[in-house]
């Protein structure tokens, strides 16, 4: 039976305007995006997430929408949007969006009738009218938020919003709520749209209001019933949960029988991830795997590196996350929310661009799908003097053209500066200046992108750790599909060169080819895997069982990729 599709996908996520402007105006658009689908079909992506692109005064990116049912006028109206799907489809990219519906932004109609006390809308929302308690520890965003209650003079009451204050959140527990956001699911379905990235899922289903510092609780069964809405109207539809949550609250968002989200992003392992990186040693990384629940069969991981946010170390130690800032971001502009880091991956790793590669390797081999931000794929830089999560936003960087190539515009019309200074400049990071190099992180990315999904092992096999004889520089595993087809990846976080052997499961498996990564040769001897690894290096193999002809000769073949 085939795998579904997400789990042998490659994720890359999209701002549409920041990406390529298609007239001129210093905005990306939909025009651009579709003028731009033969780079990503050449790169080999295999599916886009857009991150919102409807009406929105754009103070929380996007985030804060006004019409759920149109596009913003900025990025081009519906007609260019149903261009772009037909572009993707005859690229064979699909398309997911973000579904932003724990909140709407303070200037939807919904919320501006909801204040005048409209019978309808006004249950849309949350509202209390006593005086709230401090709230200051139920921010999403501290140092940015003062509480999660804001007075409304019009309404004469207080309403909730868990994000910024302009972002009053929806009353989900109204099934009136519920019958919209099935509405809007089924207009976007109907364009053809692949699915939704769920943003805030724990948000959305948790109780709101003032009883909530009683006895909070989720109401799981609002997923089911979106996903029930979901599968009927598309029955290849992905769900996609941002749910930052513990890994013992994890499985109840997939559902025991896989019934809920068909994804969630794995935001325990990715600090860890980093940590490890951090640290040179596999540890933290082996631990946090270790801790995360068994999902069901159809069930997948989200796995990334960066994202539109900053990187979110709460689920760290003080002391781990200590560590990381002072690796990553030691300077306090580096850091965001008291948790977090917003730089984008090449300047966290001061452009080395092994290591950025030993990073991706381990997204891409860990079971579940891999997920890329835009521009990380040419290791572009971040500009800090821009607010907040900002910083990691700026625009893609095409050429060494004015504007990076983005925007014929004059400069100071763009949506957001590009990066002309330092070492991430645009005239010397960018897309065409890459692709000429055989050795640049853009090629080597592509090649990875294809070797991953021609071993769909990866996606979705068994997988095991593996001993090897240097735990603590040495990150080995095997994932396995259902007929015994196996594939090895083996990383070295250190950046000294290593010498190692890991231990294989089976004595079947005695020879071995190389499918990406490094030049080192290797042999399997009783068992043994020995082989040989560069400061950082990675390598994946694909062992196999003799036929007869001699094992080293075969295992010394170098296959450089
Ligand atoms: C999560 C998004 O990733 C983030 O960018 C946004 O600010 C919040 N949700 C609020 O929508
Ligand atoms: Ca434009």
């Amino acid at each position: 039976m085939a795998i579904q599709w997400f789990k042998n996908a490659v994720i890359y996520c999209i701002d549409v305007d920041t990406f390529k402007d298609g007239n001129g105006d210093g905005i990306g658009d939909f025009v651009g995006l579709r003028q731009s689908l033969s780079y990503l079909a050449g790169l080999g992506v295999t599916c886009i997430w857009l991150l919102p692109f409807y009406p929105s005064p754009d103070r929380d990116n996007g985030y804060d929408i006004t019409d759920y049912l149109s596009v913003h006028p900025a990025l081009g109206d519906l007609g260019d949007f149903a261009e772009f799907m037909d572009e993707a489809a005859n690229c064979g990219i699909r398309v997911i969006i973000d579904l932003v519906v724990n909140h709407t932004s303070n200037e939807h109609p919904w919320f501006k009738a909801a204040q005048r006390r409209h019978p309808k809308y006004y249950s849309y929302y949350v509202w209390r009218k006593e005086k709230p308690p401090d709230t200051k520890d139920q921010v999403v965003f501290p140092g940015r938020q003062s509480g999660v209650w804001q007075y409304s003079r019009t309404a004469k009451a207080y309403y909730f919003h868990r994000f910024y204050e302009y972002q009053p959140d929806l009353n989900t527990a109204n099934p009136a709520v519920r019958a919209e956001i099935k509405k809007i699911m089924g207009f976007w379905l109907a364009s053809g749209v692949s699915g939704f990235r769920v943003d805030a899922a724990p948000f959305v289903i948790a109780q709101k209001g003032p009883e909530v510092e009683k006895q909070p609780h989720e109401s799981f069964d609002y997923i089911n019933e979106f996903r029930e809405f979901l599968s009927w109207r598309r029955g290849d539809a992905l769900f996609l949960a941002e749910a930052n949550v513990a890994p013992d609250q994890m499985l109840q968002y997939f559902g025991k029988r896989g019934d809920r989200m068909n994804m969630v992003f794995n935001f325990f392992v990715n600090p860890h991830l980093f940590l490890a990186i951090a640290n040179e040693s596999p540890e933290p990384l082996l631990r946090s795997l270790l801790q995360i629940p068994t999902i069901p069969n159809d069930s997948q991981w989200g796995y990334f590196l960066r994202n539109h946010d900053e990187l979110d170390l709460s689920r760290l130690t003080e002391l781990e996350r200590a560590r990381c800032f002072e690796v990553f971001g030691p300077d306090k502009t580096m850091q965001l929310y008291a948790r977090g880091i917003r730089r984008r991956l090449a300047p966290m790793f001061s452009g080395n661009v092994q290591r950025q590669m030993l990073a991706f390797s381990l997204i891409f081999t860990i079971p579940g799908t891999p997920i890329i931000w835009y521009g990380d794929e040419i290791g572009m830089g971040d500009d800090l003097s821009q607010a907040e999560r900002n910083s990691v936003r700026t625009p893609m960087q095409w050429s060494a053209e004015t504007n990076a190539g983005f925007s014929t515009a004059p400069a100071k019309k763009l949506r957001r500066r590009v990066i002309d200074f330092g070492p991430f400049d645009y005239r010397n990071v960018n897309v065409q200046a890459e692709r000429r190099d055989p050795a640049s992180l853009l090629n080597r990315i592509e090649r990875m992108i294809r070797t991953r999904k021609e071993y769909p092992e990866f996606a979705c096999g068994k997988y095991r750790l593996l001993e090897s004889s240097r735990p603590d520089a040495i990150f080995a595993h095997a994932c396995e599909d259902e007929a015994g087809n196996a594939v090895l990846a083996i990383h070295n976080l250190s950046h000294k060169p290593v010498k190692t052997s890991v231990h294989l499961w089976t004595d079947k498996l005695t020879q071995a080819v190389f499918l990406f990564g490094g030049n080192d040769d290797a042999a399997i001897v009783a068992r043994e895997l020995q082989i040989g690894l560069d400061g950082y290096g990675y390598n994946w193999i694909r062992p196999f069982k003799s036929n007869g002809v001699s094992a080293k000769k075969t295992c010394r073949i170098k296959n450089r990729v």
